[in-house]
């Protein structure tokens, strides 16, 4: 007899129909444990590479592997079973080419079985997002700040904070939607221009740090629960958990220097020999 799932996870489809809509909750995870809270509430996963920042170390997303995206990519598909698990497409492994693009996309979806990648770029990545999507794999922009150029950026200011540099964003945004993208991530953008493009596009506009204007909002959770101490200023922390993790781990320390550590007796009712 054959198993079949009876949970059904959102499609990119779903989410693409959620445009103007009830508000996409997305947020990001990387493992097993923190995928099956995140699922119970969002309807979108993030495997962002910003794990090369929170869990690595890195300081930029750009040593980010194919491999670690795929790991951490296939930890959240078994910790989750309802939500949209997209996986983010690391530095190096698109940009090149869409053939390129497309082996590295389809790699991801087979090894991790998740329903979508994410890639950052907008008018530049057209062609490439046109390509995949045409080809089975849905594809989520990232516009605006595009953390992978950081070297070509030189910091991670925002961007478009006057008017006059509104046009080449509006431009990427309208070229990531006409391209085939199902929805698109809007990072660190002036609200009225962040409120422009999500009137303007036919697919949904997920912010972050880009105001309350787009069709949803991503965070990274370890920013949100306090566990990062680097995270953006314009992140709103719902947590303050590195605290609480802290004081567990010393009275945790002072009770093993102490050798007030409970022993097997407590859980297997065992008395000591005397
Ligand atoms: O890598 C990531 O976590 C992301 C979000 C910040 C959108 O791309």
């Amino acid at each position: 007899m054959s198993v079949q799932s009876i949970t059904k996870r959102k499609t990119a489809p779903d989410i693409r129909a959620r445009k103007g809509g009830e508000p996409i909750v997305m947020l990001t995870s990387y493992h097993a444990h923190t995928a099956a809270l995140v699922d119970r509430y969002c309807d979108v996963i993030l495997v962002g590479d910003s794990l090369g920042n929170v869990m690595h170390g890195f300081e930029t997303t750009v040593p980010v592997t194919i491999e670690m995206m795929i790991l951490q990519g296939s930890a959240v598909m078994r910790g989750s079973q309802h939500a949209l698990v997209v996986v983010d497409m690391p530095f190096g492994s698109y940009e090149a080419s869409r053939e390129q693009a497309f082996h590295s996309a389809a790699r991801i979806l087979k090894e991790t079985y998740c329903g979508a990648v994410k890639l950052e770029g907008g008018a530049r990545m057209a062609e490439t997002i046109a390509f995949l999507s045409e080809r089975g794999i849905p594809v989520m922009g990232h516009i605006g700040l595009t953390p992978q150029s950081i070297n070509t950026l030189g910091s991670f200011r925002a961007q478009g904070r006057e008017e006059g540099a509104w046009g080449p964003i509006e431009n990427d945004a309208r070229a990531v939607a006409e391209a085939g993208a199902f929805s698109m991530v809007i990072e660190a953008v002036a609200e009225p221009l962040a409120r422009r493009i999500t009137e303007t596009v036919a697919i949904p506009t997920i912010g972050i740090g880009a105001s309350a204007t787009c069709d949803g909002q991503v965070l990274v959770l370890e920013d949100m629960l306090g566990l990062w101490p680097r995270a953006p200023k314009f992140v709103r922390r719902y947590g303050n958990l590195r605290p609480m993790i802290e004081a567990a781990i010393e009275a945790y320390a002072i009770d093993v220097r102490s050798r007030s550590f409970p022993g097997p007796e407590h859980v297997y009712g065992m008395k000591a020999n005397s």
